[in-house]
């Protein structure tokens, strides 16, 4: 029996020169036991014909919104509800910014708005495409929402060049599909993650806050979800849609955060700080609006510390596994190191803020993990969302087991 045995795939095959290695998955996705129907872009169609779809699918090929004849044998509707999982590959550029910006001009885009399945992509193109800010805006908006994102691989391209952009190998393909299906790595676990900045009002029109963003949290927190675990999402002032089956609670300010967070922690199998947190807050908000008056000297901001929410849930009777974040623009390792002996915290990643492209509201991060136990790991740097899968899988490796029923805090 396949490792996909009787799994309805569809797969979006998207205009760009590895449209031919889609061919043989196909062929590999059936012998793992896969049932598949192919949906090509009118792009797809100028690599390679219908007819090989057809014939190694065994079904005939969709390309057309409009096709009658297609729409009364199995309308669009029907063909996104038929899907277990909606897989394009290659997914070109061009298709990547359309299923991130939630066009439906196409059959293809319809099809990956209409499904309740999950949705897989594993974008091939020219490295220079690869690296746009546009699209890596468009991998980081899809990867918040929970799209899996599948590669590309790094190698010398079709276009002579030598780079990131090529289609992950359909055998690694089948592989993570087969992945996917099986139960998450953390199915039937609670996650807690917080995610952004906090702002500390200083009056009713100003604050001090800092420039996270938050991606990196909401993108921990997809991962999570696509890996089976329960998540609850504690998140700070950002502009974020929430990812697919997590609950959010929003919060402004480190008081807020903090009791939020010991709230949701209760149960919890693991906490990861991702929110960058105010350190220090005013001692006293004011009430009106600080005026200037001419002649008087300006104001003085009395500062006083906030609550250590990743020092707080660690120190909890029957606490959760807990992973920080340390986001430093200097002497990141050691003081990384230095926060998780302080703390008592299970994992440490460490990221270097303030680098042009990297950390606080970027694309792309790079994150050191540090345990205890002399652990070291250099996820390296990549889009938030595939940190966030690797970041995931390790969380897993080294979560102990679960707790007996009523054992929690
Ligand atoms: C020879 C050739 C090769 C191409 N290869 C790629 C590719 O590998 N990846 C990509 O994103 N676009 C590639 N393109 C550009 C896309 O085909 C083009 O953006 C098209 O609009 C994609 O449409 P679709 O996403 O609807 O299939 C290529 C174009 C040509 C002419």
């Amino acid at each position: 029996m396949g490792t996909l045995e009787g799994t309805r795939v569809l797969l979006g095959v998207s205009g760009g020169i590895a449209a031919y290695k889609a061919a043989d998955l196909v062929r590999r996705l059936r012998d793992a036991g896969a049932e598949v129907r192919v949906v090509m872009t009118a792009g797809a169609r100028q690599f390679v014909t219908p007819a090989t779809f057809q014939a190694l699918s065994g079904h005939p090929v969709r390309s057309d919104l409009w096709d009658p004849a297609a729409e009364a044998a199995m309308g669009h509707i029907e063909l996104a509800r038929w899907a277990e999982i909606v897989l394009v590959a290659p997914a070109s550029a061009n298709t990547l910014a359309r299923l991130a910006h939630g066009l439906a001009d196409d059959l293809l885009s319809t099809l990956c708005l209409a499904t309740s399945a999950p949705l897989m992509v594993a974008p091939a193109m020219n490295q220079q495409m690869w690296a746009h800010p546009a699209t890596q805006a468009n991998v980081a908006t899809l990867g918040a929402r929970g799209v899996v994102l599948l590669g590309p691989d790094s190698g010398g391209q079709a276009c002579g060049e030598f780079g990131a952009g090529r289609l992950v190998e359909p055998p690694a393909i089948v592989e993570r599909l087969a992945a996917l299906r099986a139960p998450g790595v953390l199915a039937g676990r609670v996650v807690v993650v917080s995610a952004g900045p906090t702002f500390e009002d200083v009056d009713p029109v100003r604050f001090i806050g800092n420039r996270s963003s938050g991606r990196m949290g909401f993108a921990i927190a997809a991962a999570a979800a696509a890996a089976g675990a329960e998540v609850r999402l504690v998140a700070g002032p950002v502009h974020l849609p929430t990812p697919a089956r997590v609950a959010r609670r929003d919060v402004r300010s480190a008081r807020e955060m903090h009791a939020a967070v010991l709230a949701a922690v209760a149960g919890a199998d693991a906490y990861v700080g991702a929110a960058a947190v105010a350190d220090f807050r005013p001692a006293v908000a004011a009430p009106d609006k600080i005026k200037k008056t001419d002649g008087a000297p300006a104001p003085t901001l009395l500062l006083e510390r906030t609550e250590d929410i990743l020092a707080a849930v660690a120190a909890l009777p029957a606490r959760p596994f807990c992973v920080g974040f340390a986001a430093e623009t200097g002497d990141v390792e050691a003081y990384a190191r230095g926060k998780l002996q302080r703390k008592r915290v299970d994992l440490v990643c460490a990221n270097r803020v303030g680098a042009p492209g990297e950390g606080f509201d970027a694309d792309d991060n790079a994150l050191l993990v540090l345990g205890p136990d002399g652990f070291r790991l250099d996820l390296g740097r990549a889009p938030k969302a595939v940190l966030a899968t690797r970041l995931v899988e390790l969380i897993a490796q080294r979560l102990p087991a679960p707790r007996a029923a009523g054992a929690r805090a």
